[in-house]
């Protein structure tokens, strides 16, 4: 494994983090094996894990807790994240601090995320949706400073919405974030606009999240694909997405190297930006854990790969299923 500065915090992360979304309420999820794969990444070198209480409503931290407990003495980074209060994803303009986050509210959710990892600190607190425009409600600033003060929460982050990732750039640039968490991949590269050289300037550590677009860039989906009818992934993949985004994929599988995967591209072509300070691919199998690792191991992309895969960007604009 190779590790990467987190921004200014001082600290080393794994290139390779670890996203906890599916285990927590993704159909097919089984905890034993969610456990077991956690572990199998904690030998193979990774450190950073991202959660969120609205994972199965507190299902995904305690399986963090269980891992962070049995690894008691190494040096694992949580972050996890408080809902916004109203449970609306994505976040619209017209909300505001008091429909979403306000400042008790946070505090609240802090607690709960603590009791849930069994923590006393939690390393990165974000805000699971995300608007610039709350920052001119002082009591958020003075709340995020709170919570740095209390010794409750290391550190500060967004998590910005999908596809929006001007819409966090305020936090970075006033001081408030020392992390962003955005979706970066071969499709949205659209953070390097501008996100990105804000980050560099700032210092501010990138959490480059959904990697695969969700499981489009692992290169699995059909026109056919289906989920059970409790699973998130039916609200994203609307037949108009699933449509497009296979086709997408499709139109890359011509340059990925004999003797690779998508997926493995797809991580490589994220790892070659070295303003990313992790990748958190969604894991719940062990062999998944071990691929991606390895595609770590692999390192960033020979150059000409790097600049076809580029010409793959797709631009895309919020809609109502793409929360
Ligand atoms: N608003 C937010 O803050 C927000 C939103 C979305 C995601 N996130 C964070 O970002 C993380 C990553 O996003 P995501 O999990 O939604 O999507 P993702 O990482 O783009 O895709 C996850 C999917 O890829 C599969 N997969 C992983 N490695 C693979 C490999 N090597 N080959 C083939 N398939 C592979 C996973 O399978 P298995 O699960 O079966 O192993 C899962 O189905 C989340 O887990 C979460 O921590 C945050």
């Amino acid at each position: 494994m190779k590790y990467r500065k987190f921004g200014r915090t001082g600290w080393n992360v794994s290139e390779v983090g670890y996203g906890m979304w599916g285990m927590g309420e993704w159909s097919g999820s089984d905890d034993k094996q969610s456990l077991e794969s956690l572990q199998r990444s904690i030998d193979l070198g990774c450190n950073f894990f991202d959660t969120a209480w609205a994972y199965g409503d507190g299902h995904s931290e305690p399986l963090l807790g269980k891992i962070l407990r049995a690894n008691r003495g190494k040096t694992l980074y949580t972050a996890t994240k408080v809902p916004p209060k109203n449970r609306e994803w994505p976040s619209k303009r017209e909300f505001k601090l008091d429909d979403c986050y306000p400042p008790e509210y946070i505090e609240e959710y802090i607690e709960k995320s603590l009791q849930n990892l069994g923590v006393e600190t939690i390393d990165l607190i974000q805000t699971h949706t995300w608007e610039d425009r709350w920052l001119n409600d002082e009591r958020l600033p003075r709340a995020i400073e709170k919570m740095k003060k209390s010794g409750k929460v290391r550190t500060f982050g967004p998590s910005v919405n999908r596809w929006e990732p001007y819409n966090g750039m305020r936090a970075v640039l006033e001081g408030h974030a020392e992390a962003v968490q955005v979706i970066y991949n071969i499709f949205d590269q659209n953070p390097e606009d501008a996100l990105f050289p804000v980050c560099r300037m700032k210092e501010a550590a990138v959490i480059a999240r959904v990697p695969f677009d969700e499981g489009t860039l692992t290169g699995t989906l059909t026109l056919d694909s289906q989920w059970p009818a409790s699973d998130w992934r039916n609200t994203y993949f609307v037949p108009e997405n699933l449509k497009s985004s296979v086709a997408h994929a499709e139109a890359l599988r011509p340059l990925i190297p004999a003797g690779s995967t998508m997926a493995e591209t797809a991580l490589r072509f994220i790892l070659s930006n070295p303003d990313v300070s992790t990748i958190i691919p969604g894991m719940r199998k062990l062999r998944n854990v071990e691929a991606n690792v390895a595609a770590g191991k692999a390192g960033p992309l020979p150059l000409d790969l790097h600049k076809k895969l580029r010409a793959h960007r797709w631009d895309r604009n919020p809609t109502t299923w793409s929360q």
